[in-house]
């Protein structure tokens, strides 16, 4: 495919979408996430995954959009989704919050390009979903786990305050955390290193309006290092402690009013 620019791409996904022959339903501002994480596989071979086969309506989109050179994988635990498999979809029958139905189902599926959760929107099925596909990721790819406005809403509030938002959060934590090395005695210590193990191929972790993405590339595994591109004769004196010391903000909370004040400076 010749070189589209991101705005083809989303009036092309937009289409797809409302051609498809079967219904799907998705949010608006999804389709704009959908072309920053998977444009770049359009019109290449590429295995597509999407968790959540419904009416089918999606998987017809996908392929629409990504281009006939694309192996669309739908699992769903309802088993009349197989049904797709007569149009020429791959089709997995489980229940995604099950590790064990992942183990068999990512041996079935190999090496993929694109994960997209679309399934259950329980926040355990997310986090179980998220963590299956990143373990089993196997080169450069993303997985992406959408709907999650139900880590707020009733329907859904079992998980109490263990929502799959409070665990994406978390993760961006471990990102960091695999620096603690540079900043000897700094950190708190590492006393979870399995946490920093599980993510260690994962590179970015993107939030959009209903859409947390993990972007996976194994060249990042390696433990990062501190470089100096040249050693300074003389270092210039860093002035991080010579301005204000604090300040004052509304803490990004949509559910309280919070205004807080940070402090800086040093003792
Ligand atoms: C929101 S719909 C999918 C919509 C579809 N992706 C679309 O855009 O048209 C959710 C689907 O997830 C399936 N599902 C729910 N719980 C599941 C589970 N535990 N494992 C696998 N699939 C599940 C449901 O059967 C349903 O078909």
């Amino acid at each position: 495919m010749s070189a589209v620019s991101f705005e083809e791409s989303l009036n092309d996904l937009r289409l797809s979408f409302r051609n498809s022959p079967e219904p799907s339903y998705k949010v608006s501002n999804y389709f704009y996430a959908y072309v920053e994480l998977f444009g770049h596989l359009r019109g290449k071979e590429c295995t597509f995954v999407e968790t959540g086969v419904l009416n089918g309506g999606s998987l017809f989109m996908w392929r629409q959009w990504l281009g006939p050179q694309a192996r669309i994988i739908g699992i769903d635990m309802n088993p009349g989704a197989a049904k797709w498999r007569d149009h020429g979809f791959d089709i997995i029958i489980g229940d995604q919050g099950d590790p064990q139905f992942w183990q068999e189902a990512f041996g079935e599926i190999g090496p993929f390009d694109a994960f997209l959760d679309d399934g259950g929107h329980q926040s355990f099925q997310q986090i179980v979903t998220a963590q299956e596909a990143i373990r089993h990721a196997q080169k450069k790819c993303v997985v992406v786990i959408e709907d999650t406005c139900t880590s707020f809403m009733r329907e859904f509030e079992r998980h109490r305050n263990r929502s799959f938002l409070e665990f994406s959060k978390a993760a961006t934590d471990v990102l960091v955390a695999n620096t603690s090395h540079f900043f000897e005695g700094q950190f708190p210590a590492i006393d979870n290193p399995q946490s920093l193990e599980e993510f260690k191929q994962v590179c970015s972790i993107q939030f959009y309006s209903g859409i947390v993405a993990f972007k996976i590339d194994p060249a990042v595994a390696e433990k990062p290092e501190l470089l100096w591109n040249k050693e300074p004769q003389q270092n210039a004196e860093d002035f991080r402690y010579h301005g204000t010391t604090s300040a004052t903000v509304v803490w990004p909370n949509p559910f309280i009013v919070e205004k807080v004040t940070v402090r800086g400076g040093r003792e």
